[in-house]
């Protein structure tokens, strides 16, 4: 993947940011997932009064992808940062732990994860890096 991907890529997480629902945290995420056929999900996090529904934009974008069919993923790009932070108090944002073993269950160990500041400013991991030994059913093996 090149820099031009992964510049679209964390420009349109920016802009799923911006539909963030999440008025007790104050904190905004927006994420952005390409496929392998091009296309993109984007999702923000969505939270709630009673606090254990809140949904993380990461996940908001693979449950978009994977209610409309998607099966296959290559990358996604996260960005976030309090409400009212000024661009130089924008740090990198990392998927939790519930989030990757949601990309694992979907994801090869080479799935990209782009944590970005800017387009200009990111850093790339794979899943393997981010979540060693997760828990699966092996290859080959059946699902229940
Ligand atoms: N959050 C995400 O959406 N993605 C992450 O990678 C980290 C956390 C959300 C959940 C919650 O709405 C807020 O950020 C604060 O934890």
């Amino acid at each position: 993947m090149d820099q031009k991907t992964y510049a679209n890529l964390i420009r349109q997480a920016w802009e799923a940011r911006k539909m963030a629902y999440a008025p007790y945290s104050g904190f905004l995420v927006g994420a952005a997932l390409l496929t392998p056929d091009g296309s993109v999900y984007r999702g923000c996090n969505i939270e709630n009064a009673a606090f254990s529904p809140t949904n993380c934009a990461e996940r908001t974008a693979f449950f978009k992808a994977l209610s409309e069919g998607k099966r296959h993923f290559s990358a996604i790009a996260v960005v976030g940062g309090m409400r009212e932070c000024k661009e130089d108090e924008i740090d990198y944002v990392y998927p939790c732990g519930v989030c990757r073993q949601v990309m694992a269950e979907f994801c090869g160990e080479e799935f990209v994860i782009v944590a970005a500041i800017s387009p200009e400013d990111y850093r790339v991991h794979s899943l393997k890096e981010l979540l060693p030994e997760a828990f699966g059913f092996r290859e080959g093996e059946a699902k229940p």
